[in-house]
């Protein structure tokens, strides 16, 4: 049976991941920061999930999570670098520069963290999957989208550098690029709490949920081994690139 180390498991897509894995018979630790929820979770599943508190920022708490896991969950096959936020949505020249420094930390110095622990491991093993959460704010700019797209741009390149790197060996790699999502606490966490300003975001949009993700995250982890998907860009049918906009007579 497989091991799954999944990230950001205390809410949304991580969460969601989390159970639908469980049920497809893989052994899944879930890491995040909050305890609470994480136990909450734990109260759901069976005892092949493992609870693990981890503030992917924190390196040497990411080399502590190898060197403490319990041999039952060793080694990791699979790592979905989920964990991630957008925080904030004014411009460039008004954003807060203390939120972009938390998301740069978060998703993208915590993401290099997991890989560069993990993926030593399983080139050694000739085996493993690698499945990152990318975002559509990382192929198309949106006002306010500032510092949070260009982190997943990073995401977006460095999966495919990651695929030339690992060419010729048997291990995979995929950037999932959803477009709006609901139910998770992303645009709860984005404006600070604000729910009123979070419940606009999702107001009549038959948006993407976060079962569709865990949904979407299965397939990929049980297709063929010699079938590597890439990139995969999903969106809600209500959603689309708007083209680009010209301003007259300014
Ligand atoms: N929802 C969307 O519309 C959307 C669209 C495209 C991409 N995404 C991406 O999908 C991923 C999941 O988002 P979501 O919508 O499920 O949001 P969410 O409900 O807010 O979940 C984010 C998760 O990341 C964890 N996290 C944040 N900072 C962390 C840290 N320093 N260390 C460890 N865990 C941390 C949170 O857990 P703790 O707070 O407990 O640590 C939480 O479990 C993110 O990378 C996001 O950028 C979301």
């Amino acid at each position: 049976m497989n091991t799954v180390l999944v990230t950001g498991a205390s809410s949304g897509f991580g969460k969601a991941i989390c159970q639908k894995l469980i049920a497809d018979g893989y052994k899944v630790i879930g890491a995040a920061r909050r305890v609470d929820k994480l136990s909450e979770l734990a109260r759901q599943l069976d005892d092949n999930f493992l609870p693990f508190q981890l503030d992917v920022t924190k390196k040497d708490a990411v080399e502590n999570l190898l060197l403490s896991l319990p041999d039952k969950f060793k080694p990791i096959d699979i790592l979905i670098n989920n964990a991630g936020l957008a925080l904030g949505m004014e411009p460039a020249y008004e954003a807060n520069y203390a939120d972009w420094e938390i998301m740069v930390n978060t998703n993208i110095i915590g993401l290099m963290h997991l890989t560069r622990i993990i993926l030593p491991e399983m080139v050694k093993r000739n085996s493993g999957y690698i499945i990152n959460l990318g975002s559509t704010a990382g192929n198309y700019a949106y006002q306010g989208g500032n510092v949070y797209g260009a982190t997943k741009a990073f995401v977006k390149q460095f999966s495919a550098n990651l695929r030339t790197d690992l060419l010729g060996k048997k291990i995979r790699v995929t950037n999932i690029e959803p477009g709006l999502c609901g139910n998770t606490e992303f645009s709860n966490v984005r404006f600070h709490g604000n729910g009123k300003q979070a419940a606009a975001v999702y107001q009549g949009v038959e948006f993407i949920k976060p079962e569709d993700i865990a949904n979407t995250v299965s397939w990929l982890v049980n297709s063929p081994k010699h079938f590597n998907v890439n990139n995969i860009e999903i969106m809600p049918t209500a959603q689309a690139s708007g083209g680009l906009k010209v301003i007259k007579n300014m």
